[in-house]
C-alpha cells in the first residue's frame, strides 16, 4: 500500500501514530511542566537508546522498570496521538520523547525550566540507519534505492525533514542551562563518563553501583535481549521483523560499508555548506 506521509508546517511525518492534529497540539497546546526531561533527536540517532539511559538514572540504577515496562511508556511520544494519552496521565516529573525539530517543539517549553537532552550521530551513519529502517517499517516509503535515498536524505526529502535543519536548529540551544546534547559516538566511547555527564545535567546523584547497572543494562546486548525495548513486540503492521532488525549493527562508521568514494564526497560537499558556521566540531569532523 502507497503510503501517505502527513506534513505539518512542511515538514512530513509518518502517518502510523502522526496526525496534523497531533503535531498542532504538541506545538502550540501541550503545557510543557518545569520538572519534565525531554529526549530530543532526529531519528536514527540513539533516541531508544536514550530512553533506556534516562529511565535506568531515573530509577537509580534498578533496571527493573525498564524489564517490565515499554519504552514508549516509560517515555512517552508525546507529540503522536497514542503517545499524547500517556503523557498527559504521567505522574510528574515526567520523562518524555520526540523527534520534533526545534520550531516546532511545544512553544510553552521556551521559557519554562524543563530540560531538554538531545542525542545526535553522524549524519552518513544516521543515513544508513534510515535506510535500513525505513524498509522495515511500513509508515515509511520503501526506499527505490541507496542512492536515491541519498538524495532524499541530502535535500530533506525525508520524514522529520533535514538532518542539517534539525541539527542547526536544536543546536542554537546550545550554552542554555536546560540543554545538553550528546553524541552517539560519545556513547559508544565513553558511557560511564556519559552517564555521569548526564547525571549532572539532571542533577540526580547516582552511586558507581547504580552507574555500573545503567551501563550494563543499557548495552547493546542487554537492550536486544530486552522485549521492552528491542522492538519485537511491534506489531507487523508497524514494523516488519522479517524485512530488518530494529537494533541493527549499533556501531560507529558503518557507512564505510555503504558509501561510495563519490557518493561520500558529495555527502562531505553539502555537509560542509550547510553546517559551516556552526562552532562545534563533532567527534566525526575530526580528519
Ligand atoms: P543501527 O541501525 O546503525 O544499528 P533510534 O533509536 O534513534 O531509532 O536509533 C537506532 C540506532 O541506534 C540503531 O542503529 C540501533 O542499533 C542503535 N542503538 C540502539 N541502542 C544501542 C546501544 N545500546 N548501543 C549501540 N547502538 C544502539
Amino acid at each position: 500500500m502507497a503510503v501517505e506521509y502527513v506534513t505539518y508546517q512542511g515538514i512530513k511525518f509518518p502517518p502510523a501514530y502522526n496526525s496534523e492534529r497531533s503535531l498542532r497540539f504538541a506545538h502550540k497546546e501541550f503545557q510543557v511542566q518545569d520538572d519534565d526531561v525531554f529526549n530530543v533527536t532526529y531519528p536514527k540517532s540513539g533516541t531508544v537508546w536514550m530512553i533506556e539511559i534516562l529511565s535506568l538514572i531515573r530509577s537509580g540504577g534498578d533496571p527493573a522498570w525498564n524489564r517490565a515496562v515499554l519504552n514508549s511508556t516509560r517515555m512517552p511520544w508525546f507529540a503522536t496521538h497514542l503517545g499524547l494519552e500517556s503523557a498527559l496521565s504521567y505522574p510528574r516529573p515526567r520523562l518524555l520523547t520526540c523527534h520534533l525539530p526545534v520550531q516546532l517543539f511545544p512553544t510553552s517549553f521556551f521559557g519554562s525550566r524543563a530540560k531538554v537532552v538531545y542525542t545526535l550521530r553522524n549524519p552518513k551513519d544516521v543515513l544508513v540507519s534510515y535506510f535500513y529502517f525505513s524498509k522495515m517499517c511500513s509508515s515509511y516509503k520503501d526506499p527505490e534505492s541507496f542512492e536515491q535515498f541519498l538524495q532524499d536524505f541530502l535535500s530533506g526529502n525525508v520524514p522529520h525533514g533535514s538532518w542539517f535543519d534539525h541539527v542547526r536548529g536544536w543546536m542554537e540551544m546550545k550554552g542554555k542551562e536546560n540543554f545538553f546534547f550528546i553524541t552517539y559516538e560519545e556513547l559508544q566511547q565513553d558511557l560511564r563518563g556519559s552517564v555521569r555527564r548526564l547525571c549532572q545535567f539532571l542533577e540526580q546523584e547516582l552511586d558507581d553501583r547504580a552507574i555500573n547497572s545503567v551501563v550494563e543494562n543499557a548495552s547493546f546486548r542487554a537492550m536486544k535481549e530486552n522485549k521492552m525495548c528491542n522492538s519485537t513486540l511491534l506489531p507487523r503492521d508497524i514494523m516488519d521483523q522479517e524485512k530488518g532488525t530494529f537494533l541493527r549493527k549499533g556501531i560507529c562508521g558503518d557507512w564505510k560499508n555503504h558509501f561510495t568514494v563519490a557518493q561520500s564526497e558529495a555527502f562531505d560537499r553539502i555537509y560542509h555548506d550547510r553546517m559551516g558556521g556552526l562552532t562545534e566540531a563533532f567527534p566525526w569532523d575530526a580528519r
